[in-house]
């Protein structure tokens, strides 16, 4: 019952934003000037997003948090419309400043509100699907829904047996319908880290880790746990593993850019 009220709302919330999109598209690409920053790094995490889900995991201050905000950051270069966050956030502080964007269909930090999050996620998957299927097509051609999780393992103690195979699920099924998960953890631990989420999720980051263990459940190799505390990635997609240095957004540019779009909450 709550699950199809929070698909309502979400639904009104989407529509809202569609409205919303022409208008503030114009209006961002006039106010954000292209700094130095964003021409480097636009390309290479733009590659990064086109994954059709990731994980990012390392130790605690490896600088998880840090990569979700550039990717938050590139995602934000587009409008409502075309973008759309749901952030789930046990730790009540690492995407909170994120709540009040046109792009967030919904922030929860509550555990009990979390499995709702992720069954609404699933039924926005499962619209599109619909749709698509009217339609005689196997591509969603309509926005992104990005289901933004920091810290999985907070999230998964709450029902282990309930949360992975609602978060398999999308794994499964969302790359078609354009819902893609990024899921950041600071136990990459087997029991957290699954087999069966790894089967799902081919484009996984390490950060610094504790044990080559934590590197080897992964990446599949050693390594992770030789890297700097925090600022470098073993990146391992299906096409083999890369080094990367990892660039760190400025406060005061991700306040900036926050700012320009909260005007259209
Ligand atoms: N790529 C980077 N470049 C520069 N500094 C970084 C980078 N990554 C992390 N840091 C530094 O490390 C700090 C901790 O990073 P962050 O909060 O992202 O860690 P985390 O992995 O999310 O930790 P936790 O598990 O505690 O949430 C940052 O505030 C920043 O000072
Ligand atoms: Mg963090």
């Amino acid at each position: 019952m709550l699950t199809q009220f929070i698909g309502l709302v979400l639904q009104a919330i989407d529509e809202r934003r569609q409205k919303r999109r022409a208008e503030a598209k114009y209006s961002y690409q006039k106010t954000i000037p292209c700094t130095t920053l964003r021409i480097t790094i636009h390309p290479q995490v733009m590659e990064w997003l086109s994954a059709p889900h990731l994980l990012i995991a390392g130790a605690t201050g490896s600088g998880k948090s840090v990569m979700i905000n550039l990717f938050i950051h590139d995602l934000l270069s587009k409008a409502p419309g075309d973008v759309a966050f749901i952030l789930i956030d046990p730790k009540r502080v690492e995407l909170v400043q994120f709540k009040d964007l046109p792009h967030t269909m919904l922030y929860t930090s509550e555990r009990s509100e979390m499995i709702h999050a992720l069954n609404g996620a699933i039924q926005i998957m499962e619209d599109r699907y619909r749709e698509m299927q009217k339609n005689g097509q196997r591509k969603y051609t309509g926005g992104h829904v990005y289901v933004i999780i920091d810290e999985y393992a907070d999230l998964i103690v709450t029902d282990k047996k309930i949360v992975e195979p609602l978060v398999l699920r999308l794994a499964q099924l969302g790359r078609a319908a354009n819902v893609h998960l990024i899921i950041a953890t600071q136990r990459p631990t087997r029991d957290i880290v699954t087999g069966s989420i790894k089967v799902n999720v081919c484009n996984r980051f390490a950060l610094h880790c504790p044990t080559a263990q934590d590197s080897r459940n992964i990446i599949g190799q050693n390594g992770a746990e030789l890297l700097p505390p925090y600022g470098e990635a073993l990146y391992y997609s299906p096409t083999g593993l890369e080094h990367f240095e990892i660039p760190m957004i400025p406060d005061s540019e991700m306040d900036r850019v926050i700012q320009h779009w909260e005007q259209y909450t």
